[in-house]
Formats: C-alpha cells, structure tokens, sequence
C-alpha cells in the first residue's frame, strides 16, 4: 500500500459559523478560526477541514454560494482568509475547502442570466425541463429538504431542478463550460496555496438525460437512481482529476450519499484517478417510521457489520474516511455513546478509541474533542436548521404525525445538534462571542468546555490528543491490516490490527454494564497503549465496565 500524507493525517471539521466569533456579531468568522488555530495545534491534528466559507445568502449556511472566489460577509475578507492561511500553514496546519458543485445559489450570477430567457448563454448551465405545466413539475421527484425538486420559473416558464432546496439549483455537469467553469475555479484556490477539498455531495453531480417518475419514498419520488452515481460520474472526477487534482499535492474526500465499498473502490481506488477518500454514510443512515428522523440507537452487531464491511473491503485497494459525526449529524457521544453524566466522558474516551484505531484518516467534528453533546431543544422555535424546520412542517404541522411521537426522532437528529456554538470556557455565552449567538449555547457549557478540558489531564481532550499522537509514533494505527473479533456480540466492539511482527488488540464497549470478556492468549500480560480506565491484563478472565475501552500491543 502507498505511503502518503493524508493516510496518515488526523483531520478536524471547523463549521465557521459556529467556531469562534471575533467581533461580537454572533457569527463565527475567519478571524476567529486564526484566534484558536494554537488551540488546534496543541491537540495535534494535522489539517483542518472548513464548511463553505464563500459568499452566500445562508439558505443552506454557505452550502449554496454565490460567489466562489469571495468570502461570505458576515466571514471576513479575502484578506482575512489569506492571514488564516499563511498562519494555519505556519503551524504546519493544512486547509481542506469545502467543493460545493453539485449546485450554487439561485443568487448565483450564472443562474440569474440563466433564468433569463430559453437562449441565454448560461441557460444550459443548469437543468430546465418543461412541466406537465405551472403547477405540475415534470416528475415526481422530491428534494432533501422537503417539498418537490422542480421550482416553477414564470420568466420562460419552464422548471429548474434542485435536489436541495430550491435556492440551490443544480448545475448542469453534463455541459462542458460548467466543468471547465468549475476547474478554473479549483486551480485558483489551488494557486493560492490551498490543500485540498472536501466535495459536496460530489456523486450527485451526474444525472441521466431521462427523468422518468421515481419510486415513491416518503411523500415524493426518489430521484436516487437517476442522479446518484450517474452515468459520467467517474468520466467528471477522471477529468477534474487530470485537469486539476493530479497538478498539486493535496488532498480530497468525497461526500458520496449511496456510496457502497465496490463504488468506493472506483472512487477513490489507490490507481483510479479520481479521488483520495469519500464519506460513506452506511452508518449513520439508520432510518426508521419517519425516514432518517428516528430516536433509536444502532443495534451494536449492525453497526459493527457496516464498519467491518468497510474496513475489510477496502483494504489495500481504497482509503476509508472515519467519522462518527460531522455538521450534518447528531453529536457522537449522544447518537453511539451515552451522555448521561455518569457516561458521558467514558463514552466519548470510547468512541474515540474505536474509530481511531480502525484503518483510515479520522475525522474530528469542532467540539467532538470535548464531549460536546446533543442540544436539549425546547420547541420547534429552537431550530436554525433548513432541513429541520422544514420536516417539522412537512411531519408534524401537517398533522401527520403527532407532535409527541415526533418531537424525539427529530430532536436526536436534528442538525442543528453539531451547530451550536464550540464551548471554550464557563464564561457567557461560553466564551463563542461577546454578542447573542445565531444559535443558542448548549446549556452545560459550565461543565463542558475547552478550558477546563485543556487543564484537565483526565479530559477527553486529552485523551484525543493522546490518541493523535500515538498516531505518528505507530505506523500500524494507520497501515495495520484490520481484523474482526466477537462480531455477535451485542455489547462489545472488538477487533485487532496487524503490521509486521506488530499486533494491536482493541476492545470497546458499547453497553452501560459490565461484560466479561477473555483476552485472548497472545494477548495477555502485555502492555497497554491506551485505556479509558484501569483494568488487569494480566489475566485472561476480565470483567469490562460501562464504556470502557483499551488498545494491548504485542
Ligand atoms: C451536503 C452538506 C450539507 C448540505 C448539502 C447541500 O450534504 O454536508 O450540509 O446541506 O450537502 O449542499
Ligand atoms: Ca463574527
């Protein structure tokens, strides 16, 4: 398997909005990301991943832009950028953008001539079909965050499809100016000394010519089969790969909704010219009654099919992605671990060890690193979050459901969960802003935050940065082979890695009691990497608390 720097890299997800605010608005900014990059050094990552900070009119918080080579307002400046740059790279801190090229903003300067008239030389940069007529949309396509994928136009009198919302249209790949449009755009960042991108839900970016009625999932049709993995997804990323990617040294993951490890292998395959690495979402798409909306935790052998699947598959053929939350997702330690008070620390130690000892770069969402739980949201008033207000209407306001049936499925997903402010210290407001914050402070930011944690040695802070480094001082965390143990249990997570003569045992659990586990022979007696407690290893006979997790190395 080939060598590179982003195998071995720890990544962080910095959602701008929410980081830290520098002058007192209410909204996180780039100055504020410079402010704390010494906060992210000392943790140890080596690159930090930004949500979209280009100019947008926030339908989408930034994942629908309207000027690609301008930072957003509310942000800072180009000039603020480039001192975040130079001073992240400084530290030896890499920035990964986000690509968000599936679609832009209706306020996009493309889409404003294109809606102009059927002749407009940027109508084909986006995708217009006549209706059945103004009320009726030329299929049944529903779009992910409610409602129909076709906005009527009365200009021309024709429909634009957007699988998002309908300020997000989307672009027409399939037309030769907007790639090239596009790879103008990637070299720039690229010239100005960027390291990467992270690509918006990048395998949606082809659609077939034929949009027939899709099979009917939920209220709408599922325009999955003909827009997700299209007919020339590979052919764009070969070509963005050739034009762009291949002529610097950085990285790239893409978000691949519907990604399974044979598509991934082609994705992002270590001799398929495409990309580096993609989000797969096999385990964190538990749906239930209400589609993603559903309060239910993973039954553990599920979960542990999905990963081990991943880990197995791609082994020496393709990079995986770790990641157990992001801004799209509820907050780990609430979603897989457990944050009750008693729990909260010792599942967030765990969930940690789990994923940093499984092949693949790790992903830390901004506040992951403390423990940052779920928001305890009061009422429908509380959200911030498109999708979420959206499907509260589209549910419950409707009446389809029962506000007391539903108030649990979607405030254990909401979005809005991983989007309030990063928590430094106990002071107002946590420390995010001198202002009133966009989204309200978790209220436990007495308890949870940076400051405590930093000078806490038993935190879960430092327990990340221990586990960071641990990484550039053991090749087999990141290159070990990955071999399953105990795939029926239902309450432990267990497997073991192998470099070598290495051998690294890893044992975590997923239950609030205790377990007894037997170490296998080669294992006992030998020492321990990292633990989230004490516990005997001497013996082959063990009893494992809640949570508890540990690495024993040979
Ligand atoms: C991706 C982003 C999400 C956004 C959507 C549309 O899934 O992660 O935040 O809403 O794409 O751009
Ligand atoms: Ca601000």
């Amino acid at each position: 398997m080939k060598k590179t720097w982003w195998k071995e890299a720890v990544i962080y997800q910095i959602y701008p909005r929410s980081f830290m605010d520098s002058n007192g608005d209410g909204i996180g900014d780039l100055k504020g990301i410079t402010s704390r990059l010494d906060y992210l050094k000392f943790l140890g990552v080596d690159v930090l991943w930004l949500s979209p900070i280009y100019k947008s009119p926030n339908d989408d918080n930034g994942y629908d832009i309207s000027d690609y080579q301008a930072i957003m307002d509310e942000f800072g400046t180009m000039e603020d950028f480039d001192e975040m740059l130079a001073e992240a790279h400084k530290r030896g801190l890499r920035i990964v953008m986000d690509l968000v090229v599936n679609h832009t903003s209706d306020e996009h300067r493309w889409f404003m001539e294109s809606r102009k008239s059927t002749d407009n030389e940027y109508r084909d940069y986006y995708i217009w079909r006549e209706g059945k007529d103004s009320q009726t949309p030329p299929n049944n396509w529903g779009s992910c965050f409610g409602g129909p994928a076709w906005q009527y136009d009365e200009e021309t009198a024709m429909y634009y499809l957007h699988l998002f919302s309908k300020k997000q249209p989307d672009l027409n790949w399939d037309n030769p100016k907007v790639r090239q449009e596009v790879f103008d755009m990637m070299t720039w960042w690229c010239d100005k000394g960027i390291d990467g991108f992270r690509m918006d839900v990048i395998s949606m970016i082809s659609k077939t010519k034929e949009m027939p009625d899709g099979e009917i999932n939920g209220f709408y049709g599922d325009y999955g089969p003909y827009c997700v993995h299209g007919p020339n997804i590979h052919k764009y990323l070969q070509e963005m790969n050739e034009k762009v990617l291949s002529r610097y040294d950085i990285m790239t993951v893409g978000e691949t909704p519907g990604v399974t490890t044979e598509l991934a292998k082609q994705y992002a395959g270590e001799d398929t010219h495409e990309l580096n690495m993609v989000f797969q979402f096999e385990h964190v798409d538990n749906h239930g009654k209400y589609g993603k909306w559903d309060d239910q935790k993973w039954q553990l052998t599920k979960l542990k099919k999905i990963l081990n699947h991943w880990q197995m598959d791609l082994y020496d053929k393709a990079w995986n992605s770790l990641f157990w939350d992001n801004h799209d997702q509820p907050r780990a330690v609430s979603r897989f671990g457990d944050d009750r008070p008693q729990y909260r620390v010792t599942s967030a130690k765990m969930l940690a060890t789990c994923l940093h000892m499984m092949q693949g770069s790790p992903y830390i969402f901004q506040g992951e690193e403390l423990g940052m739980t779920n928001y305890p949201f009061q009422s429908p008033d509380d959200f911030r979050d498109i999708e979420s207000i959206n499907a509260y209407k589209e549910w419950c306001a409707s009446g389809k459901v029962s506000h007391e049936e539903f108030w649990p499925c979607i405030t254990f997903r909401s979005r809005d969960n991983a989007r309030t402010p990063v928590q430094w210290d106990d002071t107002e407001q946590a420390g995010f802003t001198t202002g009133t914050p966009w989204i309200p402070v978790n209220p436990n930011y007495k308890e949870i935050n940076a400051k405590s944690e930093t000078a806490d040695p038993d935190s879960v802070f430092h327990y990340y940065k221990k586990l960071i480094a641990l990484r550039k001082e053991n090749p087999i965390m990141v290159y070990g082979k990955y071999e399953p143990l105990m795939e029926d249990s239902e309450e432990l997570f267990v497997y073991t890695r192998t470099l070598d003569d290495k051998k690294l045992l890893v044992v975590c659990s997923f239950t609030d009691q205790d377990t007894v586990f037997t170490i296998p022979e080669e294992f006992v007696g030998s020492s321990c990497m990292i633990a989230n407690m004490e516990n005997d290893y001497s013996k082959s006979d063990i009893t494992i608390r809640p949570y508890e997790a540990f690495v024993l190395t040979k």
